[in-house]
């Protein structure tokens, strides 16, 4: 009788790193649908205390074309309304690269309610596929679009630079514009550039971009890291008296997985700490 040939060691290896890869992907696929809420404490000094106790909720890089989700979008929002936040901030990458996509996605976005307002900035995608359209959505759904732009708030402003790999962000212009002795939060795309400007008051920039890498390693983190992310990809770094937060983001690119990197809802609270 013949008996069935026993697998090699090489086949073995072979086999296992399959099914690993295959049974990885198919979590990919589960992650990539339940976001989780970031909850940061961050720090202000004295100088910048009349931020302290303000809150703010900040989501990005939708990527809606790409494999987008209603009902996850629509239970977010909730979320972050449940939450009575000061400020939502989006921090750009509506679409990929259809337009089609920014009308029902702001029609969703246009369901925040922070106490003082809904502001924008745009992403590198925004431009590649043309900025008219997401300026256009945007301002249809009465969300804030700050293109190089600010917004004085009463005891704080906001800054907005433009993309800065593919737009043309001028932050220094952008800061000296702004009235002296109020604190700032400067929301960017792209998370490096915190390293371009160092005025201490600017309290926080929040920045996504990154998505966290989308597809992490065990005891290593991101794999991938796009231009302009490669110093900062996630969570909260302090240079000085300033703060970066960088959100991990909400959709996907190019494929429909993340891996031990969920989507994100940020909540960051400021909290007063001794100078
Ligand atoms: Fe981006």
């Amino acid at each position: 009788m013949k008996h069935p040939k026993n697998w090699s060691r090489r086949e073995w290896l072979v086999g296992s790193a399959m099914a690993a890869g295959a049974g990885a992907g198919a979590y990919g696929l589960i992650e990539k649908q339940r976001f989780q809420i970031e909850r940061v404490s961050c720090p202000v000094t004295q100088r910048n205390a009349a931020l302290a106790g303000k809150r703010i909720a900040v989501m990005g890089d939708f990527h809606y074309d790409d494999w987008g989700s209603e009902s996850m979008l629509r239970s977010a929002v909730a979320a972050v309304n449940s939450e009575g936040v000061d400020l939502v901030l989006l921090t750009g990458d509506y679409v990929s690269d259809d337009p089609k996509y920014l009308d029902p996605l702001t029609s969703i976005l246009a369901d925040f309610r922070p106490k003082i307002g809904t502001f924008a900035v745009l992403g590198n995608h925004d431009h590649w596929y043309d900025t008219t359209y997401a300026m256009r959505a945007l301002k249809q759904r009465g969300i804030r679009l700050l293109l190089n732009d600010g917004a004085d708030l009463g005891d704080f402003c906001i800054l907005g630079p433009d993309s800065a790999w593919a737009g043309s962000p001028m932050i220094r212009d952008d800061i000296a514009r702004m009235p002296v002795g109020k604190p700032m939060i400067v929301c960017w795309h792209e998370p490096d550039p915190f390293d371009w400007y160092d005025d201490p008051r600017v309290a926080l920039q929040v920045s996504g971009h990154s998505h966290g890498g989308q597809i992490c390693a065990p005891f290593y983190g991101a794999i991938m890291k796009p231009n302009l992310a490669k110093n900062y990809t996630a969570g909260l770094y302090q240079k000085g008296s300033r703060n970066l937060y960088v959100n991990r983001g909400f959709g996907t690119l190019t494929l429909p997985i993340r891996f031990l990197c969920p989507p994100e809802v940020t909540i960051l609270e400021f909290d007063s700490v001794p100078t």
